[in-house]
């Protein structure tokens, strides 16, 4: 797992946590916020974003992901993830959102959630082994 430093982690956890701030869930509500740090030291946030039709509700994390990329592309490399909520519960990320980060992180990026017992700090690779993937083939069969 990538080092970082408890000051970095927490200040990640507080850019997650103003982000839940904005979160829009009128239905469930439950705020969540989510905080990307890149190598470069700087930050990008999301909140969820939730929808009447219920399945069209879009995670704090996958819109901070989306966001990302939309701002500075694919390549930027993200060296941890923070998750907050402003619910006072414990949060992993749920499965749909780590599928889309292992798209976009390395096995070693370090994420932190609001555990049972307090922030809680792992490797990518330990919250979502297995994840799908396959190796694109050139022509539709
Ligand atoms: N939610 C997230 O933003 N991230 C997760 O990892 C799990 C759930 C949101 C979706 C919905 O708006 C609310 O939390 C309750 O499920």
């Amino acid at each position: 797992m990538t080092i970082l430093d408890e000051g970095a982690l927490s200040q990640l956890r507080a850019a997650a946590e103003a982000a839940a701030a904005n979160a829009y869930a009128p239905y469930s509500h439950f705020y969540v916020g989510a905080a990307l740090l890149f190598d470069d030291g700087s930050i990008v946030t999301g909140c969820n974003v939730e929808n009447v039709s219920y399945g069209l509700t879009s995670c704090a994390e996958r819109n901070a992901l989306f966001r990302a990329v939309s701002e500075r592309g694919p390549s930027a490399k993200i060296v941890a993830i923070a998750v907050a909520n402003r619910n006072g519960a414990a949060s992993p990320p749920c499965g749909a959102c780590r599928q889309v980060m292992s798209e976009f992180v390395t096995p070693d990026a370090v994420i932190t959630f609001p555990g049972e017992r307090g922030p809680q700090t792992l490797p990518f690779a330990e919250i979502f082994p297995f994840s799908f993937s396959f190796e694109p083939q050139g022509e539709a069969r």
